[in-house]
């Protein structure tokens, strides 16, 4: 049986550093006791530990190589790392947290420093596990609000894709594009709330369903809810604002011009773009020119007109990604 205290590794080549250690740490966590590299390597992929408090002199192998050795492997590679050493030297330091050590703790070691930076280290760890297991299960919501509508998923990957090649010509920076890129497949996620009987509806909606349907932006809001990670919040504001249009007259709040966010502003055009070059249950798909004819009228009306400039401009990839992710 597992015990749910987490697992220390200590290596050092003094028994009397790590009885040390021990006393330390001993009633918070369960501790592993290595007496130099080879032995730390072979523990390590044995027993998983969450953190290790690694001693950088010791012979044979250095502190510093088993670190290296530990980042090069992925299995090992995102364990923290603290440096304890009687080493005062800052060159040392520095090449430590370039081959990825968290922090360094000198010898004598006091208690409360220990403990308090083994807590901290071990609770940035939680956190971006969390963070990252939050993020992949919202995109997994985002696929499977797309299935709903979309059998292949595939609207999603093309449209992302079309706000990235946009957000460039636009000219946000390539991470932001990236981003973008990346959140914008959760602008539907809101319609995980609306009924299959209005979603699947082959012919047109009446004016109530389409009031049911147009509280999808709040509802993905909400699901996306409050997060600290920037991932999230742009998907979020992609969400609230990818109905919105220029003109004032979308919804859910009627924003306009350069009230409406540009990653809204972007995934709005990008969105409906591929809604009309595809076939929908309620529609069929649009050919290009009638969808291009659609979308210059729209110019200054539904959409910003920069956009659509754009849009004409970079059409070669536009249709190059349509072509890459072909429904079925
Ligand atoms: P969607 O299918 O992803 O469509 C996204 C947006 O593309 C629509 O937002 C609209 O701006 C544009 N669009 C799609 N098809 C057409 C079209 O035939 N003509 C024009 N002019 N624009 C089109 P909108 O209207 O706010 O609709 C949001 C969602 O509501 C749609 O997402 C779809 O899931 C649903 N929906 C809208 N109208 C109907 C309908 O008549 N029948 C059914 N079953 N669902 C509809
Ligand atoms: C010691 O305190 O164990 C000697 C220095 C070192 O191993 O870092
Ligand atoms: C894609 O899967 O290509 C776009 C969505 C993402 O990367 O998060
Ligand atoms: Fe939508
Ligand atoms: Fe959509």
């Amino acid at each position: 049986m597992q015990d749910n205290q987490p697992r220390l590794l200590v290596v050092d080549d003094e028994p009397a550093n790590l009885r040390v250690m021990k006393q330390i740490l001993q009633h918070d966590y369960h501790l592993i006791f290595a007496k130099n590299g080879a032995e730390a390597l072979r523990l390590t992929a044995e027993k998983k530990p969450n953190l290790i408090l690694l001693d950088i002199m010791m012979p044979d192998m250095t502190g510093l190589e088993v670190c290296r050795k530990l980042k090069e492997n992925p299995q090992t590679s995102s364990i923290p790392v603290i440096f304890v050493t009687a080493l005062n030297d800052e060159a040392d330091e520095a090449h430590g947290f370039e081959i990825g050590a968290v922090d360094y703790i000198s010898k004598p070691v006091s208690a409360a420093i220990v403990r308090a930076r083994v807590r901290t280290h071990l609770s940035l760890v939680q956190a971006d596990i969390l963070r990252s297991t939050r993020l992949q299960v919202i995109q997994r919501l985002g696929r499977a609000a797309e299935y709903k509508d979309n059998e292949t998923g595939m609207h999603v990957m093309r449209m992302s894709h079309y706000t990235k090649v946009l957000a460039l010509a636009y000219g946000l920076n390539e991470s932001q594009a990236d981003n973008l890129l990346h959140a914008a497949p959760m602008h539907d996620i809101g319609k995980i709330g609306i009924a299959d009987s209005i979603m699947l509806k082959p012919g047109k909606l009446t004016d109530e369903e389409f009031n049911t349907m147009k509280a999808h932006p709040e509802i993905g809001a909400e699901i996306l809810g409050e997060d600290d990670s920037e991932l999230i919040t742009l998907a979020k504001s992609i969400a609230m604002t990818h109905h919105e249009k220029w003109d004032g007259s979308g919804y859910p709040k009627g924003l306009k011009g350069e009230e409406i966010p540009i990653e809204g502003r972007i995934s709005a055009l990008a969105d409906v773009f591929d809604a009309l070059t595809s076939k929908r249950p309620y529609k069929e798909a649009w050919s290009i020119e009638t969808t291009m004819q659609y979308m210059r009228e729209q110019s200054d009306k539904q959409f910003e007109p920069k956009l659509i400039e754009l849009l004409e401009r970079e059409l070669d990839k536009i249709l190059a990604i349509k072509q890459q992710f072909q429904d079925s």
